[in-house]
């Protein structure tokens, strides 16, 4: 009989997965160091895994399994949420394992399986595995191959299940993310995929969907009869540290316009799912994706920005072009603004203006609902002039929350009316630690959950919003903004010709 414990879809009991190896290929990189080997750490200190678990790290190392335990020891007490226990590393670091080899080498692949094949007696662990690409996409088809040549990939084979994690960037545009998915679904089945949009770990991403769902107070205000527009802020402080190479390639349309604020606009609009079952919401998630209405003078209703050198939170920062690694006269943007309809009874007539940037005055990312003015005001004009729109802000981060804004007297013997602010915090409301968002998405794929986890359809359709916008932007050059301003003036006057202009996040 199955154990109620390790029922992936019983959310009210702990989730714990089965005993399992999760293999990562590419350990030593940033992603793994500070995401990966510390959510394991806060993964186990929660009791989350499972008496048989076993950590494999496979990298381009003459190291023994010690070497790896180092490093992984250092990054999880570096970077785990929750307090260092040294017990509860001792029963990590009893099942650390690490193979040493470049991605074409066979016998190192072949050493790889033989380690996963003795965890069954060792460990019993029935098979089941999970790799996790910590690697560049480039590193993609070589990897693959290995597993597929050494039956690695195989769940009949290895008697239980076998899962690959897949990071983002998932490809580069439509064209490449297809080919990408096709060499990932040549060799592990469609289920057994899991994409990683870290964003969908969040907390306050997946609150979205509570707040909208389980609630009746905000569904009916929710669509084009109420909502004026909505605003979709991904603003970040930092530059792009050691990330030229990648960065320049890319942009920020690419790194986080076609993944993490596609996923946020897609659920903030979408349709109420059946149930909350993975496929459910990924249907929904793909309809408005497919709905999304670009604008039709791109040059007009599209800002690409780059940062010049200038001062953020007291600090002196370098502009783009003078970070070590950007090529001379580089023309990759480091801020971005678009805007966006939905093309969809609930959503017809409602802009969706959405910006990211590097470099801007400080780290927030929020969804702000901008709702229509109350349709007469039968106070004194004077009253009412520091009343704004009613707005709903969902803060993603940081101060976990959402703020609802709304008109109110100002005491005293005037009918004075002002925006005032009721203001939900996590660290207020829960006594509950949120996990990071890494932590939540390894243990979904640990316990075969894809709620989280978009599929390959909304990838590729968030790449036919992205590729146009690239092909329109072809050839120009970015608007400059100082760093620690709020992004190029014309983002600004982009909002302010349709009488809007940006939160002050
Ligand atoms: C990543 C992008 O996906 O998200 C980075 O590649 C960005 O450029 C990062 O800095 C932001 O993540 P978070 O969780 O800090 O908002």
């Amino acid at each position: 009989m199955a154990n109620p414990l390790r029922d992936p879809q019983d959310r009210r009991l702990p989730r714990i997965p089965e005993p399992c190896a999760l293999v990562i290929f590419g350990v030593t990189g940033d992603l793994a160091r500070k995401k990966l080997i510390p959510a394991i750490y806060d993964l186990a200190n929660r009791g989350l895994l499972p008496p048989g678990f076993v950590l494999l790290g496979f990298a381009r190392r003459d190291w023994v399994d010690g070497d790896f335990e180092s490093l992984a020891r250092e990054s999880a007490q570096a970077h785990a949420r929750t307090p260092w226990r040294e017990e509860v590393w001792a029963r990590i670091s009893a099942e650390i394992k690490f193979v040493g080899g470049a991605f074409d080498d066979d016998a190192a692949f072949d050493r790889l399986a033989q380690t996963l094949d003795a965890l069954r007696d060792s460990h019993g662990i029935p098979g089941n595995a999970a790799f996790y690409f910590s690697i560049p996409p480039s590193a993609f088809p070589v990897v693959l191959k290995q597993l597929a040549r050494t039956g690695m990939a195989d769940n009949t084979k290895s008697g239980g299940w076998r899962r690959v994690v897949v990071e983002k960037p998932f490809g580069t545009d439509l064209a490449s993310a297809k080919a990408l998915n096709d060499l990932v679904d040549d060799v592990f089945t469609g289920p057994d995929v899991f994409r990683i949009d870290h964003y969908l770990g969040k907390e306050t991403v997946q609150n979205i969907l509570a707040l909208r769902f389980a609630n009746a107070l905000f569904e009916p205000v929710w669509n084009n009869r109420n909502v004026e527009h909505v605003q979709i802020t991904m603003a970040e402080d930092v530059g792009i540290g050691s990330r030229a190479a990648f960065y320049d390639a890319t942009g920020t349309a690419r790194d986080v316009l076609q993944n993490h604020l596609l996923q946020l606009l897609a659920l903030t609009a979408m349709e109420e799912p059946t149930s909350f079952d993975a496929a459910e919401i990924r249907a929904e998630k793909l309809k408005v994706l497919r709905a999304i209405a670009l604008p039709t003078d791109v040059s007009a209703d599209s800002v690409r920005g780059q940062y010049l050198r200038g001062w953020v939170a007291g600090e002196r920062a370098s502009g783009y072009l003078e970070e070590p690694g950007v090529p001379a006269g580089s023309t990759t943007e480091t801020y971005v603004a678009v805007k966006l309809g939905i093309q969809n009874r609930r959503w017809a007539g409602v802009p969706f203006y959405i910006r990211a940037g590097k470099r801007l005055p400080r780290r927030v990312t929020e969804i702000a609902i901008i709702f229509k003015r109350a349709p007469h005001l039968p106070f004194n004009p004077a009253d009412v002039e520091m009343l704004g729109n009613n707005q709903l802000v969902v803060r993603v981060q940081p101060d976990e929350g959402v703020v609802l804004k709304f008109g109110s007297k100002v005491p005293g013997t005037t009918m004075e009316l002002r925006d005032i602010a009721m203001d939900f915090q996590y660290g207020e409301a829960f006594t509950e630690s949120s996990p990071e968002a890494y932590e939540r998405l390894v243990l979904d794929v640990l316990v075969g959950d894809r709620t989280l986890f978009p599929d390959s359809a909304e990838v590729e359709q968030s790449w036919h919003v992205v590729d146009p916008l690239e092909e329109a932007w072809a050839g120009t050059t970015p608007e400059p903004y100082r760093a620690g301003e709020w992004g190029p003036r014309k983002a600004d006057e982009m909002l302010a010709r349709e009488g809007r202009a940006w939160r002050r996040a």
